[in-house]
């Protein structure tokens, strides 16, 4: 079976998006990056959170739009209590957690089941189903927004770092989750 990462772009100061959902900081940091490029093709499903979903993208409206700048295709499994009358193509809807991962593992296979949204990795954490962590760090403060990861009252997560590469714009830092 595959395993579950939380991929994800951040700041230095651990912002995944900016206030109110603002992706529009990510765009002078997106650009080549061989680390990202090979993670795509192992990648066999997507859990995604439904403001990430239906959140913003600083490439909308052009070739590059969608997960991994447009370049990644295949099942999406959506987390939402708000399900759209009509489901396009590839993307399940659906409101347990439980149900939404076993569904994307079982479309992964042996590749990654990738969750994208804080919130939703936050579940995952918590129910003991998060294998891996990706951070690609740019170098930008945004004192505000959206961060990597909040549990109010606090939660220390051991994490183990096990490979660490830099681009031009940003540096990969790859983590094992400690159970
Ligand atoms: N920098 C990056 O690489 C990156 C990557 C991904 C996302 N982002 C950004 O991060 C932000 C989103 O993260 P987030 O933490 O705010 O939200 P999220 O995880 O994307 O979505 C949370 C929402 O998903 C739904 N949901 C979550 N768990 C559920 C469950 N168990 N059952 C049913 N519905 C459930 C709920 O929405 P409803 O109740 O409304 O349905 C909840 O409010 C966006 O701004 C996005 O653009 C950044």
């Amino acid at each position: 079976m595959g395993k579950v990462l939380y991929s994800v772009t951040m700041s230095v100061d651990g912002f995944i998006a900016g206030p109110g959902g603002d992706m529009s900081w990510l765009r002078p940091y997106l650009g080549p990056n061989p680390e990202v490029d090979a993670l795509v093709g192992e990648i066999g499903a997507l859990l995604v959170g439904a403001r990430t979903y239906s959140g913003d993208d600083p490439n909308r409206g052009t070739d590059q739009e969608g997960a991994f700048e447009g370049a990644w295709h295949g099942p999406q499994f959506v987390l939402t209590h708000r399900p759209p009358p009509s489901p396009p193509d590839d993307v399940t809807f659906l409101d347990d957690l439980g149900a939404a991962l076993s569904a994307a593992k079982d479309a992964a296979g042996d590749k990654y089941v990738n969750v994208l949204g804080a919130d939703v990795a936050r579940q995952c954490l918590a129910a003991g189903e998060l294998d891996e962590v990706l951070t690609i760090v740019a170098p930008v403060l945004l004192g505000d927004g959206t961060r990597l990861f909040e549990e109010p009252g606090g939660r220390q997560v051991e994490l183990e770092r096990y490979r660490v590469t830099e681009v031009a714009h940003a540096t990969n830092t790859w983590f094992r989750v400690v159970r």
